[in-house]
């Protein structure tokens, strides 16, 4: 069976998650790599129809466990049904936000626990761990500014009454890197857009090397 490669890519809003892995993604194809751009739920059915439980206005109730078994519900789904299959067929996959961003939002900024997110995660995943993981690191100040500079979106009032909030996200993806070392590659982002390509292929490419 050809094997193809699990990368993630983390950090917060407006850190340029997506814009990179846009570029990524069009070089390597370009040098005759397949390649898998996705995001959870990934236009996968059972996921979209759980991701609109989670952000169901009605659904005021909602525990935070709930909402956490849910998103991790969601994972599984689009991990099985359109991950494993392109891994499987050998293909590089790049998924913007994975496991770490629930251990890093719910598990430490919403003070769920990082353990017991990833215990349930584990579950949801089993060995699908990635290969490798990019955490964008970036000020949430000047990730917001980017967005409000080029997506046109104004920052809005929760925007800024979460700044806080956002801080501690970034001190559990500190966290995360600390405890999965070799998986976690920090990237800063806050440079360039050519400078955070350039070191984001270096990497991927190193990965590709060992294969
Ligand atoms: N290194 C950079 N320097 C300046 N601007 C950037 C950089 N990277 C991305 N941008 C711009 O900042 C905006 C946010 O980038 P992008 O949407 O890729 O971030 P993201 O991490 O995917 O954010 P979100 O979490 O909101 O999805 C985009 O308009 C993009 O063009
Ligand atoms: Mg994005």
């Amino acid at each position: 069976m050809k094997k193809g490669v699990f990368i993630t890519v983390e950090g917060p809003e407006g850190a340029g998650k997506t814009t990179i892995i846009g570029m990524l993604a069009d070089e390597l194809e370009k040098e005759g790599h397949k390649v898998l751009k996705t995001r959870e739920p990934g236009g996968i059915e059972i996921g979209e129809q759980i991701r609109k439980v989670i952000l169901d206005k009605n659904n005021t109730a909602m525990d935070p466990r709930t909402e956490a078994l849910l998103y991790a519900a969601a994972r599984r789904q689009h991990l099985v049904e359109k991950v494993k299959p392109a891994l499987e067929s050998g293909m590089i996959v790049f998924c913007d936000r994975f496991i770490d961003s629930s251990l890093a939002y719910q598990g430490y900024a919403r003070g769920l626990g990082i353990e017991e997110v990833f215990s349930i995660n584990r579950f949801a995943i089993e060995e699908m761990m990635p290969e490798l993981t990019f955490y964008f690191d970036i000020e949430p100040e000047l990730g917001f500014k980017r967005i409000k500079q080029h997506k046109g979106r104004e920052v809005n009032r929760l925007d800024l009454e979460t700044m806080e909030f956002h801080q501690k996200v970034r001190e559990g993806y500190l966290l995360l890197m600390e405890r999965f070392p070799k998986r976690i590659y920090k990237i800063d982002a806050s440079r360039t857009i050519e400078e955070v390509c350039k070191e984001s292929k270096a990497k991927v490419k190193q990965l590709l090397d060992t294969k």
